[in-house]
């Protein structure tokens, strides 16, 4: 357990000496985006002396490497690699690593666990919105929305056509899921009262209690890709997910297929993905992630009708952003006290 720091209050200071001395008796945060939700950064403010970054691009790498010196605790995003490099740059007094994300694989958490720097992250708060997200997405893939809405604007629009602009419906469809985390079980629950014939699960141990409630089947990877209209990616990226959406997996997947990924891009190997929709190995590919991100204006895939790609906005509606924000503070503030965290990953 680390030390804890004493945490001097700022209210009713009579002399500016005595300030500018309790000031540097507070803990440091340092802060990697200007723009998460004030209300975070105000519950920071009180306990702790907060710099931060102050543009909304990510901080540039030696910018980071340079701020974090001398931290206690770093309130990081995905947008942040936090590896050994800038854990040595931070000094043996930082305490805590807290991201504002329930994903954390740009966090070397070994590192962190030697050194004995807590790690927390958001998870929970964002199950709901992300999964109403996926469904958005899955809607706006299989009924091709965003291509119907072109339409409309580019003159292709002539008349109602039977034929025309169809999509495949949920309804009596096998949908895999990949991943069956909270996240996973959210989407799941969401895709019940659109009536698929099947919901399957590929998970590394079964889920029996959690399948139940949706009556879904569990599955391994083979038989997921080879029998599903839907598969829908909501896994962590680990060594063991990377980019397992790979050419051969593509090539055993039917070709009605949709692949919905609001995960991680890395799952995916995306030339794969690309080669497969260009070839109509599968349908169509809704993506919320990329690798990179942003994606280049130049890549190929923005040139496919069939996939749809949204700028990682799983977890963006506005009260869940405002909690994750307060949530990384008090994980923050947690860890300097030696507490219990709202959210700490296992080391
Ligand atoms: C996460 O939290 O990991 C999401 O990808 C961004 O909200």
């Amino acid at each position: 357990m680390p030390p804890r720091l004493s945490f001097a209050p700022v209210r009713n200071f009579a002399k500016q000496g005595n300030l500018t001395r309790r000031m540097s008796s507070q803990p440091k945060v340092y802060v990697t985006r200007p723009d998460v939700d004030d209300s975070g950064l105000e519950l920071l403010r009180k306990r702790c002396q907060v710099s931060t970054w102050n543009e909304t691009i990510p901080v540039p790498r030696c910018e980071l490497i340079r701020e974090v010196a001398g931290k206690d605790a770093l309130y990081c995003a995905l947008t942040d690699k936090i590896d050994k490099e800038v854990l040595d740059a931070a000094g043996s007094q930082l305490k805590c690593v807290a991201t504002i994300s329930v994903g954390y694989e740009h966090i070397d958490v070994q590192e962190c666990k030697k050194r004995g720097i807590r790690v927390g992250f958001t998870p929970d708060v964002l199950t709901d919105a992300t999964a109403e997200l996926t469904l958005a997405l899955l809607l706006a893939t299989n009924r091709r929305l965003f291509e119907a809405n072109k339409q409309v604007y580019n003159g292709g629009w002539k008349s109602w056509a039977p034929m025309w602009m169809c999509g495949q419906g949920l309804k009596g469809s096998r949908v895999g899921m990949f991943g069956f985390g909270r996240i996973g079980q959210e989407i799941a629950a969401r895709i019940v009262p659109f009536k698929p014939a099947e919901i399957t699960y590929t998970t590394r141990s079964p889920r029996p209690q959690e399948a139940a409630t949706v009556n879904a089947r569990r599955v391994d990877f083979d038989e997921m890709v080879c029998n599903s209209d839907f598969i829908v990616v909501c896994c962590a990226l680990t060594p063991e997910t990377k980019e397992i959406f790979s050419t051969e997996a593509f090539q055993k997947m039917k070709p009605n297929c949709i692949l919905i990924n609001t995960a991680r891009g890395g799952v995916v190997d995306q030339k794969a993905l690309y080669e497969a929709l260009k070839n109509k190995q599968i349908l169509a590919a809704g993506l919320d992630v990329t690798t990179p991100e942003p994606l280049p204006l130049d890549d190929p895939l923005l040139k496919l009708d069939n996939v749809v790609i949204l700028p990682h906005i799983g977890s963006a509606d506005i009260e869940t952003r405002k909690e994750m924000s307060r949530i990384t503070a008090r994980n923050i503030l947690a860890a300097l006290a030696g507490d219990k965290m709202d959210a700490e990953v296992k080391l």
